[in-house]
């Protein structure tokens, strides 16, 4: 079993981080009889998991729901690392998308300023709904019904 101090020093992962990992379920420990927390070593790829899946751009959120497929909530194997990042190549690849867009439509942004809602690109970017006119079309009817 390591000491907080021992995890934090070997997984450069801060106290704070790892109190803050706890509390969202990511990790866990057993107390001693002064209330310290102790922690199994394997917490150590787990947080290898948890560090590295953020560095990708993943969500605690998503890691938590990640580590929450693992039977008995086990530390991630290299087969489950596999299957995870396997799974969340597609979200990634639409984030890349994404910035990929966002990118291009900067270009006409650059030294203008005007963040004008009705002609910049970047304003309400990827709306949806921009056909139907401005505002909140879905909300017009009700609005107009007087409901
Ligand atoms: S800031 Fe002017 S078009 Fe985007």
């Amino acid at each position: 079993m390591l000491t907080i101090g021992q995890v934090a020093e070997r997984s450069g992962v801060p106290h704070t981080a790892l109190r803050f990992y706890e509390e969202r379920g990511l990790i866990s420990s057993d107390r001693t009889a002064g209330n310290q927390r102790r922690y199994p070593r394997h917490v150590l790829r787990r947080l290898a998991f948890i560090r590295t899946a953020q560095r990708v751009g993943l969500s605690l959120e998503d890691v938590h729901a990640a580590l929450a497929t693992l039977p008995d909530n086990r530390t991630p194997t290299k087969s489950d690392w596999s299957r995870l990042s396997a799974s969340w190549q597609v979200e990634l690849d639409a984030r890349i998308d994404a910035l990929r867009r966002l990118r291009d439509r900067l270009t006409s942004c650059i030294g203008c300023g005007c963040l004008s809602l009705r002609s910049c690109t970047l304003q309400n970017f990827d709306d949806e709904q921009a056909a139907d006119g401005p505002g909140a079309p879905k909300l017009k009817p009700a609005v107009e019904g007087g409901t």
